[in-house]
C-alpha cells in the first residue's frame, strides 16, 4: 500500500470542476492581480477569523514581513520568537536589520515556552526596551498560550504579531470567549501554501486585525508603499495576492470546517489505533497532545506529529514500505549556519533540540482512509517488534 504524507489530488478530485469554473471567470475578467477575488476573500477570511481587516498578500512569509514593516519594525529593534518554527517566522526580522531573540518552545505544544519568555523579560531588563514585538507560531494547528503572551505585552506595551501560518481555524480560550488564531494579537499572519489545511495552487497569504490604521499602513505596503499609484509614503513591496489563487481559495473555504474535523477524526483514530499496540506503554512513541480539548477546534493538525525513539530509522522503514512521513524541522534556528552571527549554541534550546531530534510527521490529510492509517500503525509496531 502508498500512503503519501499529504494527497492534494484526492482533495482536487472532490472539487475539480468548480475550481475550473472559478478559474475561468478570472481569466474571464482581465483582472489578475488583487481585484474583486482578492477583495472576497478577504472579507471570508476576516468574517471567518473574527477579524475586522483582512490583506491578502503574495504569501505568509510576506505576510509576516509587512506585518513587521506596517509596525515600523528595523535596525536594532528586537523582536522575539520561538526558536522552533518554519524559517521565514525568523528571517523576516532579520531581513528588516531588526535582532530575533529566540526562546525555547514547550515540550507538549512544541510552541514558544510563556514561562521562559517570562524569564527573558525579568532576566533583561536593560534590552526590554528595544523590544519592538513578539511573534508566537500556532505551530501544527494548535494555538501558542496566548494569555501569558497578551498579558506580557500589555504589561511591556508591546506588539503580537501572530505566526498563524498552519492554524487558520484552530481556537482559544481568552477568560471566557473563545478566540481565532490571528485573531487576539495585533496582527495574525496565514499562510495558503499547497500544504495548508486551506492551501492554494501557488503561493499566498493574508494578514488579519482589528486596528484600521495598521490595516490601511498594511494595503499601502503591499503595493510598494504607494497610495496614490506611483506616490511612495512608505517603503513596501510587491506583496500583492493574485486573483487565481483567491478564485480558488473562495472554493476551498467552505470545506475548511469539514476537512477540520476529518483531520481530527484521524487524529482520534491513531489514538485508539496506537492504544491497542504497546507503544505508547513502552515508551517508544508519543503521540500529540491536544490541550484545548475542549473547544470544537482545539487543534485543526496541519500536521500530526509523534515523537519515536530511533525516529530516523522509523522513518526509512516506512518510506521503504510505501508511507510517507516528514521532519519539521530538523535544525532549531539557533543551529541554523545564516543564524550563527547571534551567538548561540548548541545546548542553549534543550527542548527544541530534542523536538529536532525526536518528532516525525505522519499523513493526516482529510482524504486519509482507516484502511491506511491501519497499515501506518501496523508498520510502526512491526518496526520496533522486529528491530
Ligand atoms: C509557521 C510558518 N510560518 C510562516 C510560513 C510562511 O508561509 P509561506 O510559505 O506562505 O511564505 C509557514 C509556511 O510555510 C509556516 O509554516
Amino acid at each position: 500500500m502508498k500512503v503519501p504524507l499529504l494527497d492534494l489530488g484526492a482533495q482536487i478530485k472532490r472539487l475539480r470542476p468548480e475550481i475550473i469554473k472559478a478559474i475561468e471567470e478570472v481569466i474571464d475578467s482581465n483582472q489578475y492581480i488583487l481585484g474583486p477575488k482578492v477583495a472576497a476573500l478577504e472579507e471570508a477570511i476576516s468574517d471567518y477569523v473574527g477579524c475586522r481587516y483582512a490583506i491578502g498578500t503574495s504569501s505568509g512569509t510576506d505576510a509576516l514581513l509587512s506585518s513587521l514593516m506596517a509596525l515600523g519594525i528595523g535596525h536594532q529593534d528586537l523582536v522575539i520568537t520561538s526558536v522552533y518554527s518554519f524559517f521565514s517566522t525568523a528571517s523576516v526580522i532579520v531581513r528588516l536589520s531588526a535582532r530575533p531573540i529566540f526562546i525555547d518552545i514547550d515540550p507538549i505544544t512544541y510552541n514558544i515556552d510563556t514561562k521562559r519568555l517570562e524569564d527573558w523579560f525579568k532576566k533583561n531588563r536593560e534590552e526590554v526596551r528595544k523590544v519592538r514585538a513578539i511573534i508566537p507560531v500556532h505551530l501544527y494547528g494548535q494555538c501558542a498560550d496566548m494569555g501569558p503572551i497578551l498579558d506580557i505585552s500589555r504589561r511591556y506595551n508591546i506588539p503580537v504579531i501572530e505566526d498563524a501560518a498552519q492554524a487558520l481555524g484552530a481556537e482559544y480560550r481568552l477568560e471566557d470567549r473563545v478566540f481565532k488564531a490571528g485573531s487576539m494579537g495585533n496582527v495574525g499572519c496565514f499562510s495558503f501554501f499547497p500544504s495548508k489545511n486551506l492551501g492554494a495552487m501557488g503561493d499566498g497569504g493574508m494578514a488579519v486585525t482589528n486596528d484600521k490604521e495598521l490595516a490601511d499602513r498594511l494595503r499601502i505596503i503591499r503595493v510598494h508603499g504607494a497610495r496614490p499609484k506611483y506616490f511612495h509614503s512608505l517603503i513596501g513591496g510587491n506583496f500583492r495576492l493574485d486573483s487565481i489563487q483567491a478564485a480558488i481559495l473562495l472554493v476551498k473555504l467552505p470545506y475548511l470546517e469539514r476537512w477540520h474535523k476529518e483531520r481530527r477524526k484521524n487524529a482520534e483514530r491513531y489514538e485508539i489505533l496506537f492504544k491497542n499496540t504497546k507503544l505508547l506503554e513502552r515508551q517508544l512513541i508519543k503521540l500529540p497532545k491536544v490541550l484545548y480539548k475542549d473547544l470544537k477546534n482545539g487543534h485543526i493538525f496541519n500536521q500530526y506529529i509523534i515523537r519515536a525513539k530511533r525516529r530516523d530509522e522509523l522513518r526509512k522503514f516506512l518510506k521503504e514500505r510505501g508511507i510517507g512521513t516528514a521532519i519539521y524541522y530538523p535544525l532549531p534556528f539557533h543551529l541554523q549556519p545564516c543564524f550563527r552571527y547571534l551567538g548561540y549554541k548548541k545546548g542553549d534550546f534543550p527542548e527544541a533540540e530534542r523536538a529536532a531530534e525526536e518528532t516525525l510527521a505522519l499523513p493526516i490529510y482529510p482524504e486519509l482512509t482507516e484502511e491506511m492509517q491501519v497499515y501506518i500503525v501496523e508498520k510502526i509496531d512491526e518496526f520496533y517488534e522486529i528491530s
